[in-house]
C-alpha cells in the first residue's frame, strides 16, 4: 500500500482520542525534504502543539509514545523544533516489493469508496481545424481520466464540442457565396477549411460580413431547413478530422454531447429558473444575479437568443440527471475561469449543494519569443501539423541513436518509423504534462525531444534501456516474476529505487489531489534517476550471488513495468528498443 498511506494510517490511530478531527493534521506527513535525516517527515507536532497549548517537542515525544511504528520505521526521532522524521525499515520496504512485483497494480490499492466523474475536456469548436490550443486541454483531461479510472473512480469523459456556434454560421454564409464545389468534392474538409478563413477573415474587417454570418448563425438556431441542412452536411466532416487526430493521439471519449445537443432543452431551461425564481428580468433579458460578481449572468438576450452560459447550465443539469455524478472536472483554459465561478455559483442555486466541480484550468502555449505559440506567418498552429512535425523531428533522433549503437542500427525502416510515431507523439504529450499546468510554456520541439532531462523521449529511452538487460539475457521477465525471491537492499543505491519504486502510489495521488499530472511525470523522472544511479554502482547480470542477481532483476523488473504504468497513465506509449 506504500508507505505514506500506511504512515497516516498509523498516526490517525495515534491521534484518536488524543485531538479532535485528526484527519486535519495528516496532511502534515510528508516525504522527507532532506533524505539524509529520513524518508518521511511529520510536521503536526507544531500545528498540534498550538491546539494543545504544550510545547511542540513534548507533543512529539506523547505522540511518538501513542504511534505503533516498530516494525514499520527503523528510526524515529525529533528534531529541531519538532519535525518528526522517519525512515523506513529496509525489510518492510523489501517486503513492500515483493507484493508489487506479483501486482498487476504494482501496490497501488483501488479506494474504498469510488466516485463518479464526469471530466469534460478537449471540446473543440468544430468547423475550424484543432490547433496547438487544443493541445492542453485534450492531453490534460485524458491523463486525469486514466488516472481517475486506474485508482478505481467510475469516469465519464464526455467532450462537449462548440459545433453549433458562429462558426457553422461563417461556414453556411460562406459556402452560398464562395463555394467550390469541386474541391468539396475531392477534399470536403480542406474546402471548409478554406472557407472558413476566408469568411472569417471578411467578416473581420466587414461589420456587414460580420452581421450576415449572425444572421445564418440564427437561421440555423430557428431551425431554417436549409442552414440545417448544410449543418447536417457538414458536421460529419468535422467529426471525421477530429476522430483521425484523436486516434492517432490515443484519445478517446464516452461521450460526444456537443452544444447542439442541448439546444432544444434550452427554451424550458430558462422557463424553468424564471419559475424557481432563480432567474429574472432585466431590461429584456433573462439573468441570473449572483452574490459576489459585478455582472450578472445573462441566459436569454433581449433578442431571444441563447448564450453559452445557458448551454453550460443544461448540460450541467443534463449530467447530473443522466449519470448522477459527485465531482464535474471541466478541463479548460484559464481566461473562462469567470464562465466557470459563474457557473458553479449558479449550480449551487440550482440545488447541486453536495456536486464537487471543478475548474481545471491552464496557462497558454507560448513560441520561443514568449508570445502566444504561432506561424512564421502569425496564424495557428494546426495539431495535425504539429503531431507531423514532432514525428518528424522524433525520427531524425531514432535515425541517429540507432545508427550510432556501438554494434550496429538494430531497428528495421518499419520499426523505425513506429518508434518515431510514438516517441514523438509522447514527447508532445510529456512536454505538456511535465509543466505546471496553470503557468503558461514555451513550446520547443528541441527541448521536449532530449534525450536528456525531464522529457518523455528520455523517459521512453530510460525504459527501453532497462528492458534491454532482459533481452541481452534471454530472460522472459514474466516467469522472473513468477519465480518471485528475497528483494535484496545491500546498497544505497538500492534502498533509494526501492524506496523510489514503493511511492508510485503516493506520485498518483498527489497528481489527482488538485488535478496535476506534473506530479506524475516528477515521480517518473525522480525513478529514472534513482534506477541510473542504481544501474551505474550494481552489478545486475554479473552480481556476486545468484540471490542478488534475482533481486536486481526484480527491481529492473519493476522499474521497467512502473514507467510503462506511469507514461500509459499519462497517455504515452513505450517501445522495446529506440
Ligand atoms: N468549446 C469551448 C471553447 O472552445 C470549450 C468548452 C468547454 N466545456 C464547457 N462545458 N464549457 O472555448
Amino acid at each position: 500500500m506504500g508507505a505514506l498511506r500506511e504512515l497516516k494510517k498509523r498516526f490517525s490511530e495515534a491521534l484518536r482520542g488524543f485531538v479532535d478531527e485528526p484527519e486535519t493534521y495528516l496532511n502534515q506527513l510528508r516525504r522527507s525534504g532532506a533524505p539524509q535525516f529520513g524518508d518521511y517527515q511529520a510536521n503536526l507536532a507544531m500545528p498540534l502543539a498550538k491546539q494543545l497549548r504544550k510545547s511542540p517537542q513534548e507533543v512529539a515525544r506523547t505522540l511518538l509514545d501513542r504511534v505503533k511504528l516498530d516494525d514499520l520505521c527503523q528510526s524515529v526521532n525529533v528534531a529541531g523544533p519538532g519535525f518528526i522524521n522517519l525512515r523506513l525499515h529496509d525489510r518492510w520496504l523489501a517486503e513492500e516489493l515483493a507484493h508489487a512485483v506479483v501486482d498487476p497494480r504494482l501496490g497501488v490499492p483501488q479506494v474504498a469508496e469510488p466516485r463518479t466523474c464526469v471530466v469534460d475536456y478537449s471540446a473543440p469548436n468544430i468547423a475550424k481545424p484543432m490547433h496547438v490550443g487544443h493541445i492542453r486541454s485534450t492531453v490534460i483531461g485524458d491523463c486525469l481520466c486514466r488516472m481517475l479510472r486506474f485508482v478505481g473512480h467510475r469516469v465519464i469523459s464526455d467532450n462537449h464540442i462548440g459545433d453549433w456556434g458562429t462558426q457553422f454560421g461563417m461556414l453556411i454564409y460562406g459556402w452560398r457565396h464562395f463555394a467550390d464545389p469541386i474541391a468539396y468534392q475531392r477534399d470536403p474538409l480542406a474546402e471548409l477549411g478554406r472557407i472558413y478563413r476566408h469568411v472569417n477573415q471578411l467578416a473581420e474587417q466587414d461589420p456587414q460580413v460580420a452581421q450576415k454570418v449572425l444572421e445564418e448563425t440564427a437561421r440555423l438556431h430557428a431551425g431554417d431547413p436549409e442552414n440545417v441542412a448544410l449543418w447536417r452536411e457538414f458536421v460529419p466532416r468535422c467529426l471525421a478530422e477530429l476522430d483521425a487526430l484523436y486516434r492517432r493521439l490515443g484519445v478517446q471519449f464516452d461521450y460526444t454531447l456537443g452544444e447542439s445537443f442541448y439546444h432544444d432543452r434550452l427554451p424550458d431551461l430558462v422557463d424553468e429558473l424564471l419559475q424557481r425564481g432563480i432567474a429574472r428580468e432585466s431590461e429584456g433579458a433573462i439573468c441570473i444575479f449572483l452574490d459576489g460578481f459585478e455582472a450578472p449572468m445573462i441566459i436569454r438576450k433581449k433578442d431571444g437568443a441563447f448564450l453559452y452560459a445557458t448551454t453550460d447550465l443544461a448540460t450541467l443539469v443534463y449530467r447530473v440527471n443522466t449519470w448522477h455524478p459527485d465531482c464535474i472536472l471541466y478541463v479548460v483554459d484559464h481566461r473562462q475561469s469567470l464562465h466557470f465561478r459563474q457557473l458553479f455559483t449558479a449550480a449551487n442555486l440550482l440545488g447541486y449543494k453536495a456536486l464537487q466541480l471543478e475548474h481545471v484550468s491552464f496557462g497558454t502555449i507560448l513560441g520561443e519569443d514568449g508570445r502566444p505559440f504561432r506561424t512564421r506567418a502569425g496564424d495557428t498552429v494546426a495539431l495535425e501539423d504539429l503531431l507531423e512535425e514532432a514525428v518528424r523531428r522524433a525520427r531524425e533522433v531514432v535515425d541517429a541513436n540507432d545508427d550510432a549503437k556501438p554494434d550496429g542500427p538494430e531497428l528495421s525502416e518499419v520499426d523505425r518509423a513506429r518508434v518515431a510515431e510514438v516517441v514523438g507523439i509522447g514527447a508532445l504529450k510529456y512536454a505538456d504534462l511535465s509543466q505546471n499546468r496553470t503557468s503558461d510554456y514555451v513550446f520547443s520541439f528541441d527541448k521536449m525531444l532530449a534525450m536528456t532531462g525531464n522529457t518523455g523521449t528520455y523517459m521512453q529511452y530510460a525504459y527501453a534501456r532497462v528492458r534491454s538487460i532482459f533481452a541481452k539475457a534471454g530472460l522472459n521477465a514474466d516467469s522472473l516474476r513468477q519465480e518471485g525471491a528475497a528483494i535484496l537492499l545491500t546498497t544505497p543505491e538500492e534502498r533509494a529505487l526501492a524506496l523510489e519504486l514503493t511511492r508510485f502510489d503516493e506520485a498518483i495521488e498527489l497528481a489527482l489531489t488538485d488535478w496535476r499530472p506534473n506530479q506524475l511525470t516528477a515521480y517518473l523522472f525522480d525513478l529514472a534517476n534513482k534506477y541510473s544511479a542504481f544501474y551505474e554502482n550494481c552489478p545486475v547480470l554479473k552480481a556476486e550471488s545468484p540471490a542478488l542477481r534475482q533481486s536486481r532483476l526484480l527491481l529492473c523488473d519493476l522499474t521497467a513495468r512502473t514507467i510503462q504504468k506511469g507514461l500509459e497513465l499519462l497517455g504515452i506509449g513505450v517501445v522495446e528498443k529506440m
